[in-house]
């Protein structure tokens, strides 16, 4: 008797063992399973964002190419074509003309003399190459330059801090930035004042694009992203994603817009 209360306690803990042995097997399997998952699903999580940046880049090499392109016809062809009429209208023999000729005459001539540079300067702000050397500072003053040259606005750059120079597709995105928030003030802000600020910290750059306009209604959603009619700024947000740097859009109705980009400095 004492001997089969042996065998049955014996079988008893073997088949026990052996139970923990299995639940751990599927336990460990489940585990495993889970791990291989969660892995798969954040390399493909990985895939898609490598996916988007690619799609991104591509997109932006394609614009800045017809960028390029539109500049370089300004330059040559546009440029080249005004040049020789400002050279007919010097050429022209003015001493026997009467007055009202003459004056009209050199008023076109510097008529002409004024869009040429105008034209140089619109095709410089279009050329990635120009824009991606030299200071970030200087090509937009260039760009605030045009724009008080209309008259309507009022703009200026500080610059606050050591200024450092970022590689060239860098310094091209955080410019394709500013033009987009500067196209949004001239299209929709009705705005006499424009201030850029560039604070240069050891690591950070933090640049502000600020107008005193008519303002909108800015919504963000659940993943930082704006939901507007355009792509414009949409296109901001990538592009600054691209950079490893953060904007943020503040607008006040009838208060004017704030545009503030922070952008780690290596
Ligand atoms: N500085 C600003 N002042 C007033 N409204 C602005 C300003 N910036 C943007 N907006 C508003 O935000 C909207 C979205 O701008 P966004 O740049 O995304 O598109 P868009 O300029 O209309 O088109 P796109 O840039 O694609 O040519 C604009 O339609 C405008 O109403
Ligand atoms: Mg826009």
């Amino acid at each position: 008797m004492f001997e089969q209360d042996k065998e049955i306690t014996i079988a008893i803990i073997i088949s026990t063992g052996l139970m923990i042995i299995f639940v751990g097997i599927i336990i460990a399997a489940i585990v495993k399973y889970q791990r291989r998952t969660r892995k798969y699903l954040q390399e493909m999580s990985n895939l898609k964002i490598r996916y988007q940046e690619e799609t991104i880049k591509a997109q932006i090499e394609k614009e800045e190419q017809t960028l390029n392109r539109i500049s370089q016809e300004i330059h040559d062809n546009i440029g080249q074509i005004l040049s020789l009429v400002k050279l007919n209208l010097n050429t022209l023999e003015l001493s026997d003309c009467d007055c009202t000729v003459k004056n009209k005459i050199t008023s076109t001539t510097d008529l002409v003399g004024k869009a040429i540079n105008d034209l140089r300067q619109l095709s410089k702000s279009l050329n990635s190459q120009h824009l991606s050397s030299g200071y970030l500072s200087d090509s937009l003053k260039t760009e605030l330059e045009i724009m008080n040259k209309t008259g309507i606005y009022d703009a200026d750059v500080k610059v606050t801090g050591e200024e450092k120079p970022f590689s060239p597709q860098k310094q091209l995105i955080i410019f394709r930035i500013a033009q987009e928030a500067l196209n949004n003030i001239i299209k929709y802000a009705k705005a006499d004042h424009i201030s850029i600020s560039l604070i240069y910290f050891p690591q950070l750059l933090d640049l502000f694009i600020v107008d005193n306009g008519v303002g909108f209604n800015h919504t963000i959603d659940d993943t930082k992203e704006p939901k507007q009619s355009g792509t414009g700024i949409e296109n901001m947000y990538h592009r600054a994603n691209l950079i490893g740097a953060t904007i943020e859009i503040k607008s006040v109705i009838g208060n004017g817009t704030s545009v503030h980009l922070s952008i780690p400095v290596n």
